[in-house]
């Protein structure tokens, strides 16, 4: 088995660890780095339990070796909180009721990251498209896509123009 250096980034900070060629991306992030926010459900590629972000794309990275990440730039899902708080997608999924056990919550809320990164507003046929490699056994996914949702309404309301005063008036109470 040949030992390998890599470099790359994870959650922002720049990593370099030399680790044995054959080491699966997953249990790069679990064990070497102690990420374990990353889940094993299946570890065949069916489950989505450890979906990362891989320079921006949503991967199982349960079916990758860690070499080849090579340079990239991963994010997990202890990268999202911003300052310490949960990110505005991690609460929109607790107010929503979209978690129950969470062992599917991390690499959910990473594909619909990788949508809205891209789609800041997609329909819920996109929604569900997106996070179609996931699976969740316990909130029967409505909850899940409301979450997705609240966060595509939420940035269509912030970016809609102030009401003038003459609106202001006339706004029902
Ligand atoms: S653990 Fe990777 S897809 Fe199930
Ligand atoms: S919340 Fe339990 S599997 Fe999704």
């Amino acid at each position: 088995m040949a030992i390998r250096t890599i470099s790359c980034r994870v959650n922002g900070v720049p990593v370099q660890k030399e680790i044995d060629s054959d080491l699966r991306l997953i249990d790069f992030l679990r064990e070497n780095l102690q990420l374990t926010g990353v889940k094993e459900g299946c570890g065949e590629g069916e489950c989505g339990a450890c979906t990362i972000l891989l320079n921006g794309e949503a991967v199982n990275s349960c079916l990758m070796l860690a070499v080849q990440v090579e340079g990239a730039e991963l994010v997990t899902v202890e990268g999202l909180a911003e300052n310490g708080e949960l990110c505005r997608l991690q609460q929109a999924f607790i107010d929503n009721g979209a978690v129950q056990c969470g062992f599917c919550t991390p690499g959910m809320i990473l594909s619909a990251k990788a949508l809205l990164d891209k789609n800041p507003h997609p329909t819920e046929e996109e929604i569900r498209r997106a996070i179609s490699g996931n699976l969740c056994r316990c909130t029967g996914y409505q909850a899940i896509v409301d979450a997705i949702q609240a966060i595509s309404s939420n940035t269509l309301h912030v970016q809609q123009p102030p009401l003038s005063p003459a609106q202001e008036k006339d706004r029902p109470q």
